[in-house]
């Protein structure tokens, strides 16, 4: 097959998996570099892990920054070599993940993370045991082989990719998200359901994959109103969960496309959490690419339940707060130039319907 399903060698996913941490980590593997988003720390989960993982010596680190930036991965590199750790397991959102997933990629090779970022070296071997334990539900970072990072000096947003970076083991616990704010579960569900809208009618689906990313825009399309009403509730914060781990499983095989071809450099330009970025350009991608997928977008309308499609998710984006476009941000032609050179990714290639250059500048006069 030609995009393969791939997924961590072992995910679980269900309320209280997280009891299991301890017993998926192979015992030898004595020293542990435990990556947690800041929240974990405050909020108290960090204490119920320590308990879990009593008898291993865990090595803390915090403070991670959006958009993970090259120094704080470097950060986590270094505090890994310098410890000797033998394994990773991440708690947090997307970009704690991403960071925790390169930092085990990389402690036991040679090198800093710019050299793979540049693409000076490139991965050859397996990194240590990575276990990734998401505590919002969007980025798919648990599930994917690839971390997005971002070089400050720069500005330029890119993925670092590898099969063997993979993890190990995912665990998907829904009440871990019970303790995420508002925005961050509109925005980190937005960007669930744009990857499972995207990989759906994305060049590269297959069925196996369409499958899959049919499943997750359902669960996502009814779930997620009412998760990011009420984080307390356990249904759709499950139903949340599952969306976006389905979704993950399916655009990791088959691409994205162009709300996340252009929404990567968008949001390095001016500095916007991805998952919003995608959600202004979701409904705007959709109507570009309507000509050639009428029928796709039929489907998923009969999957969630809805007549127009395109018009449902317009209209969900609308009830989550989104704005329109990126007016108020201050998006202009004067970022043509960057979003051009920096929108060519592979999400890009796999757009149902190819956007020349004055295309995509066409269209981001919709957007600005
Ligand atoms: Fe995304």
């Amino acid at each position: 097959m030609e995009h393969p399903l791939k997924s961590p060698a072992r995910t679980m996913f269900g309320a209280g998996t997280l009891e299991e941490l301890n017993r998926e980590i192979p015992p030898f593997l004595h020293r542990i570099l435990l990556v947690v988003g800041n929240h974990v720390v405050t909020g108290g989960l960090l204490a119920r892990v320590r308990e879990i993982l009593d008898g291993r010596e865990l090595v803390v680190c915090h403070d991670i920054q959006p958009e993970p930036p090259l120094p704080d991965v470097q950060r986590l590199i270094d505090a890994g070599r310098r410890n000797g750790v033998h394994a990773v397991v991440a708690i947090g959102g997307g970009s704690v993940i991403d960071s925790a997933k390169t930092a085990a990629a990389l402690i036991p090779a040679s090198g800093g993370v710019e050299d793979y970022f540049n693409g000076s070296t490139v991965i050859t071997a397996k990194g240590l045991f990575f276990a990734a334990l998401p505590t919002t539900a969007g980025t798919g970072a648990e599930i994917s082989p690839n971390a997005v990072l971002t070089d400050p000096a720069t500005q330029i947003k890119k993925s670092l990719r590898h099969d063997t970076m993979m993890a190990d083991v995912a665990i998907i616990d829904p009440d871990l998200l019970a303790g995420c704010s508002e925005a961050v579960a509109v925005y980190s569900g937005l960007d669930a359901f744009t990857q499972a809208v995207e990989s759906y009618i994305s060049l590269g689906a297959t069925e196996p994959t369409r499958r899959y990313a049919l499943y997750a825009a359902r669960l996502l399309y009814r779930n997620l109103p009412v998760f990011c009403a009420d984080r307390g509730n356990a249904e759709a914060r499950s139903g949340t969960a599952e969306g976006s781990m389905l979704g993950a499983i399916a655009f990791t095989a088959s691409g994205l496309g162009a709300a996340h071809g252009l929404g990567h450099p968008i949001g390095a330009l001016l500095h916007l959490p991805h998952g919003l970025c995608c959600a202004i350009l979701l409904p705007k991608v959709l109507r570009w690419n309507q000509p050639v997928c009428g029928e796709l977008y039929a489907e998923l309308g009969k999957s969630c339940g809805v007549e127009d499609f395109v018009g449902a998710v317009e209209e969900l984006c609308r009830k989550l707060g989104v704005p329109e476009n990126f007016r108020s941000y201050g998006l202009n032609e004067s970022h043509d130039d960057f979003i051009l050179k920096n929108c060519r990714s592979g999400s890009m290639k796999q757009n149902p319907r190819p956007m020349s250059d004055d295309e995509v500048v066409a269209f981001l006069r919709t957007v600005s």
